[in-house]
C-alpha cells in the first residue's frame, strides 16, 4: 500500500513525539520518504530537543521548535508505556499497586494530555491538520471482555477522554483541524513482545506506520474527536 496524503496541504511540518520507538520509528521514517511535508520533526528522549512526557516544560519546547519551521499538518504522538523491569500489567486486582497507576496514567494520559496543551493552540486556523495519540483498544470501555491490564487500560482511557474533550475546543479554534486517538492494531515493538498471543494479527512497525499515516489521510474536519483504529474503523469508546 502506498500513501501519499494527498490530502494535507503541501509544504508544511510533520512531528512524530517518541519516534525513538517502534512504531514512532517507523512513522519518522515513513513521512521522510513522502515530500507532502517540508519538514519532518522526529523527537524522543534522545533528540535535540529531547523531550520526556514527565517533563512538562520538554514539551512545550519541543513544541515550539517544530512550529517554527512551518505550518504544522500532522502531529503523531507515538509514546506510550505497557511495561518494564518493574512494572507488569496486571493479571488480578490483587496485583494493582498506587504506585503502578500514577506511573501508567503519568506516561499514558497526562504525558500525551500536555503535548496536546502545547501542540493543539499551534495547529493552523484553516486547511487540514491532524493531531492523533496512539491509544490501544483495550482502552475501550465498551469493547473490554477480557479485564485484567488494569492501569494501562485505565491511563488509555483516560486518554481517550482527553482526547475528545480537546478535540472540542479545538474545533472552536480551527474548525479544519482533527484531534483523534488511534489503535495501530498489534504491532511487533518491544512494548507487545512479551504479549503477543498466538493467533493474533502482528504487523511489523513498518506496516503499522503505513496504515496509520493511511488512515491520517482520509480523515475530514467531521472524524475530529474520533477513535479510530488502523483500517480507519471507529472503536467503541
Ligand atoms: N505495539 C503494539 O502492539 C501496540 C498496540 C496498541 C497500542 N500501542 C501504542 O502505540 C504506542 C507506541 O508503542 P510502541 O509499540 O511503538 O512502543 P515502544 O517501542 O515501546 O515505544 C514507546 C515510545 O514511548 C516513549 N516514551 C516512554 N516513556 C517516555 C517518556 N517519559 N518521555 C518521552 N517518551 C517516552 C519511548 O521513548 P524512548 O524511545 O526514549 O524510550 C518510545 O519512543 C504506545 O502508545 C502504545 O501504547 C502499541
Amino acid at each position: 500500500m502506498s500513501v501519499d496524503l494527498a490530502s494535507f496541504p503541501k509544504g508544511g511540518v510533520a512531528v512524530v513525539f517518541g519516534a525513538g520507538g517502534g512504531i514512532g520509528g517507523a512513522l519518522a521514517a515513513a513521512l521522510r520518504e513522502l515530500d507532502t511535508f517540508a519538514h519532518v520533526a522526529a523527537l524522543s528522549r534522545s533528540t535535540t530537543p529531547a523531550i520526556d512526557l514527565l517533563d512538562e516544560a520538554s514539551l512545550d519546547r519541543a513544541a515550539r521548535f517544530a512550529a517554527a519551521q512551518g505550518d504544522l499538518r500532522l502531529v503523531i504522538d507515538a509514546t506510550g508505556f505497557l511495561h518494564d523491569a518493574g512494572q507488569k500489567p496486571e493479571k488480578t486486582w490483587r496485583q494493582v499497586d498506587a504506585g503502578n497507576l500514577a506511573r501508567s496514567f503519568a506516561l499514558n494520559a497526562t504525558g500525551p494530555m500536555l503535548i496536546m496543551k502545547h501542540v493543539l493552540p499551534l495547529l493552523p486556523r484553516s486547511g487540514k491538520a491532524v493531531f492523533a495519540t496512539l491509544s490501544a483498544r483495550v482502552g475501550s470501555i465498551g469493547d473490554n471482555r477480557l479485564g485484567g491490564w488494569y492501569a494501562y487500560r485505565a491511563s488509555k482511557a483516560a486518554l481517550n477522554q482527553f482526547v475528545r474533550t480537546a478535540a472540542v475546543e479545538l474545533a472552536r479554534r480551527a474548525p479544519e483541524a482533527i484531534c483523534i486517538a488511534l489503535h495501530p492494531g498489534t504491532v511487533a515493538t518491544s512494548l507487545s513482545a512479551p504479549f503477543e498471543a498466538s493467533g493474533l494479527e502482528v504487523h511489523t512497525p513498518e506496516a503499522a506506520a503505513r496504515h496509520l499515516l493511511a488512515v491520517t489521510d482520509g480523515l475530514t474536519a467531521a472524524d475530529n474527536g474520533g477513535f479510530f483504529d488502523w483500517r480507519g474503523q471507529p472503536v467503541p469508546w
